[in-house]
């Protein structure tokens, strides 16, 4: 009983693990890389200023890949996608599927 319990939280612990994990690598890069022209301070009103570009999805993760491509930073597209969803968890509440 006690065993089966164990393994029961074990799982659940495991289970959440990469959903936190990815938001978090996301704000790392982004804070990295990103806040040097949208500034530390005013980076939240870009993203949710009332005549934003991004109206989607798809077009945030255009617009993340036009200021990487601008920067020349040389991530994966996993990286970006990290960064997409972090954005979006954060700002943007677009639906993911
Ligand atoms: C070289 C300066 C610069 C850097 C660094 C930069 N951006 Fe941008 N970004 C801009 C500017 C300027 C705009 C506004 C563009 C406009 O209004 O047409 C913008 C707009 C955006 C928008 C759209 C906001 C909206 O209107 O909804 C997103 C999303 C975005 N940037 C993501 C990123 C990400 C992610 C990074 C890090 C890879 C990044 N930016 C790095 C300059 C930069």
């Amino acid at each position: 009983m006690k065993r089966s319990l164990f393994i029961a939280s074990a799982l659940l612990v495991t289970g959440l693990q990469p959903a936190l994990a990815d938001t978090s690598e996301g704000k790392a890069l982004h804070d990295a890389k990103c806040l040097s022209c949208h500034m530390v301070g005013d980076h939240t009103k870009l993203y949710t200023r009332k005549d934003r570009k991004v109206d989607s999805l798809k077009r945030l993760g255009g617009m993340v890949s036009a200021c990487t491509q601008n920067l020349n930073i040389d991530w994966f597209p996993e990286d970006e996608k990290k960064v997409v969803d972090y954005i979006n968890a954060t700002w943007y509440h677009f639906p993911t599927k």
